[in-house]
């Protein structure tokens, strides 16, 4: 049985992974300090006995009978990860030293959840792994930013020098239930803001365009990642390439969520992209992988996931 570490475990992206993990049969064990995840996030897997729950933060060493590890821990919103940002660099540089030296020392497999955010504001469209970014290092973003692209290369770092087998994967803007709803992330935010009848905050003349890619389509692509041959070792881009303008987005949502909500324009903020695409080619040819799901079937289930949680 694979023993499987999922540092960030408790978080959006991190609990459907812990969730699929456990349906294959692996055994999992979610490192999280919870700062943005929360143990309801993985609530129903806490009764199963492959599952296990511990309270950690990755800045710190840790020692574990694993042989897989994907990391995700750090907070993955701006609002989240700029409120402490030296906090985000150590999760991100010294999160990345641990949970590599864990590889090390049990010849594991490790998966880094890299970002789109490692191209910045990028200069050409789509974005393919073999474009550098235009990132600002002292910007309000450089935490992350900088943060994970230091990560990618202590990735390739412990790979050359100490022959640990990685895996870095570059995601795009990815959605689904369990975002939390004070995140400040696009989708999240047109969605509270339409349930609860609020006006939905478009910033800039919402013609700038995202892609949005489901989170079930996100764990196919980093479950089968994770199982590619070891010379295999990314960047790999994740993302949907179809592109939807921020006013066409918050017009799907608000025939999904119904309710009478206004639209109202604010200024973009400092270093917003104005847009960003993956090129996912590569990831197509060596893993075979495809988003599947409809933004339409995608923000479907993640309205009825809001209207729940907002209701309880
Ligand atoms: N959601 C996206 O669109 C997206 C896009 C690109 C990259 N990513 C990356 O994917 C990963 C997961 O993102 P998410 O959207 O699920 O975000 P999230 O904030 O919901 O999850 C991050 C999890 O990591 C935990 N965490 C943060 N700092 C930690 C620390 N020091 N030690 C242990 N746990 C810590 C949080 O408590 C949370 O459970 C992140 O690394 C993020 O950078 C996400």
């Amino acid at each position: 049985m694979e023993k499987v570490l999922v540092a960030g475990g408790a978080g959006f992206i991190g609990s459907h992974l812990c969730k699929r993990l456990i349906a294959l049969g692996a055994r999992v064990l979610c490192a999280d300090n919870f700062t943005t995840g929360a143990q309801s996030n993985v609530q129903e897997l806490l009764a199963n006995g492959r599952f296990e729950l511990i309270e950690h933060d990755v800045a710190r060493p840790l020692q574990a009978d694993i042989d897989r590890i994907y990391n995700l821990a750090c907070p993955a919103s701006p609002v989240h990860y700029q409120r402490d940002p030296v906090s985000t660099i150590k999760t991100n540089v010294h999160g990345a030293i641990n949970m590599l030296d864990l590889a090390k020392e049990r010849n594991a497999r490790i998966l880094q959840a890299s970002t789109s955010e490692v191209y910045g504001d990028p200069e050409v469209h789509p974005q393919s792994e073999s474009y550098w970014g235009h990132v600002n290092p002292i910007g309000l973003r450089g935490c992350y930013d900088e943060g994970k692209r230091c990560a990618e290369t202590l990735f390739f770092d412990y790979s050359r020098q100490f022959g640990v087998e990685i895996k870095v994967l570059r995601i795009f803007n990815t959605y689904g239930p369990h975002m939390q709803p004070n995140d400040g992330r696009v989708i999240s935010n047109f969605i509270v803001q339409a349930l609860r009848g609020d006006a939905i905050t478009i910033y800039g003349d919402g013609s700038q365009t995202r892609s949005f890619c489901y989170v079930d389509d996100l764990v196919d692509g980093m479950i089968s990642f994770m199982k590619s041959p070891s010379d295999f070792t990314g960047p790999v881009n994740m993302g949907t390439p179809y592109e939807v303008s921020m006013m066409e987005l918050a017009n799907m949502i608000l025939q999904l969520a119904g309710g009478r909500s206004e639209i109202e324009y604010r200024p973009l903020p400092q270093g917003d992209p104005k847009q960003r695409r993956p090129d996912i080619r590569l990831a197509r040819e060596a893993l075979g992988w495809e988003p599947r799901v409809s933004l339409l079937d995608g923000l479907k289930e993640t309205v009825a996931y809001f209207r729940k949680t907002l209701s309880a």
